[in-house]
């Protein structure tokens, strides 16, 4: 195979030998903005019995063939380790562990079993406990379970000699990028992505964030290099660096309630979007801030990543054939999955006749544990003069209660 793609070294005997996605632009109903990277990483060790760190997505394996080839002889791969078995991963594994002939997979336990169910024809993974030290040709590598961040399967891969954290999803972010060094890459372009991977994925389980964020600081683990499965690597000693993600990741998993309240909603005449922009104004009036998401205009990951550092969220729907409208209803299941805590709000909305759109989305709503400051604010047909003053103060009195809860 012609080398056209090289690896990149980022410590010593350590490279990054990944595939930039560049035109990806759905990703499981997440939308992509600026495309991905599939990381995966080589390590080459005194013995010569070399090591992968994750695959890439199938169609990518020649690419990270390639990479590999340019720094070492592929058939010197003796293990490759699968850290999260989900496909952008684990898809490419068949085809690569055909090529390399790897004489061990170590994966978690339930890694395995995952890796058993979704691979035809690939068998031979050995599986690594939460904690265990395994010797990789000469080199120490302490396997760390993260259940549920953000499947059963994931774990941590700690080098200790090098001080590298190979942490698959975890700190990573969709971000094509022609770098591979967070510390040239713009530092709001970084919080902004890591903060849409986060909202987007790791949001439902930030309770095991916060948990592993301490496992990690008690088990006094120095970090040098956080190398994720998506996006930029953060390296120690240079800005942003590992501090940097790890420091937000705390403040997300948190899910402290901001001044700021996400307005959303659909229309089919206007109704309800005259009504968002009143409430949006009695925000604003209110001394907080508003972010109006059209949902003909916005992706539901959007609205996602914009709850991530919000207080607030009000939603509306018109009544279309006893229902929520559909774009709205897409939102409510995403979001009843991402499981934001602490926010205020209140569903609102423009009907005909029956109105069932507004009474619906509240009760989502409700289930979806946010605390309810009106029990529905709906008006029939074109909301007046008084439907919009209602409209304002559902915004003004949500704005006191952000600055009462913030206080
Ligand atoms: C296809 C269609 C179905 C509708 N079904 C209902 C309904 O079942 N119950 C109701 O109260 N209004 C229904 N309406 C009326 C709308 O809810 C009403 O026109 C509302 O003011 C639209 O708000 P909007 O301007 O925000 O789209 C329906 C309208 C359309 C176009
Ligand atoms: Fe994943
Ligand atoms: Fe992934």
């Amino acid at each position: 195979m012609a080398r056209v793609y090289e690896a990149i070294p980022i410590a010593e005997g350590f490279y990054w030998v990944g595939a930039v996605d560049w035109g990806l632009r759905d990703f499981h109903g997440y939308a992509t903005h600026r495309g991905t990277t599939y990381n995966s990483y080589l390590m080459t060790t005194p013995s010569g019995r070399n090591v992968v760190f994750d695959g890439v997505k199938e169609p990518f394996v020649d690419v990270m063939l390639s990479r590999i080839a340019s720094v070492v002889d592929p058939a010197s791969v003796d293990t490759v380790v699968s850290n999260h078995a989900e496909m952008d991963h684990s898809g490419g594994l068949p085809r690569l562990c055909a090529a390399l002939s790897p004489s061990r997979i170590l994966a978690s336990q339930a890694g395995v079993k995952n890796l058993s169910m979704q691979l035809e024809g690939f068998s031979g993974v050995t599986a690594v406990g939460d904690g265990e030290v395994v010797d990789l040709g000469g080199e120490q590598a302490v396997f760390m379970e993260t259940r549920m961040l953000h499947w059963p399967d994931s774990m941590f891969s700690y080098l200790p000699s090098r001080r590298i954290l190979v942490s698959q999803d975890a700190f990573g972010m969709h971000l094509a990028s022609a770098e591979l060094f967070a510390h040239r890459v713009d530092r709001a372009l970084l919080r902004e992505e890591a903060g849409r991977y986060y909202a987007n994925i790791l949001m439902p389980y930030s309770r095991l964030v916060t948990a592993l964020l301490s496992k990690v600081a008690s088990a006094g683990l120095t970090l040098d290099v956080i190398a994720p499965d998506h996006g930029p690597v953060w390296v120690e000693g240079r800005e942003p660096g590992p501090s940097f993600i790890t420091g937000l990741y705390a403040e997300w998993a948190a899910q402290k309630p901001t001044r700021k309240a996400v307005v959303s909603f659909d229309t089919m005449w206007k109704s309800t979007e005259t009504m968002a922009l009143a409430i949006a104004e009695g925000l604003e009036a209110g001394g907080a801030t508003s972010v109006v998401l059209p949902l003909h205009g916005s992706h539901r990951s959007d609205v996602a990543y914009e709850l991530l550092e919000a207080g607030a969220l009000l939603l509306g729907t018109p009544t279309i054939n006893n229902n929520l409208f559909p774009t709205v209803a897409d939102l409510v299941a995403y979001l009843r999955g991402l499981r934001r805590q602490n926010l205020v709000g209140a569903a609102f909305g423009s009907h005909g006749w029956s109105g069932e759109g507004v009474r619906q989305l509240s009760a989502a709503m409700a289930e979806m544990k946010i605390d309810l400051l009106h029990p529905g604010l709906s008006v029939q047909f074109r909301p007046d003069g008084s439907a919009l003053s209602a409209c304002r103060e559902l915004g003004a009195a949500t704005a006191a209660r952000l600055a009462a809860g913030e206080a």
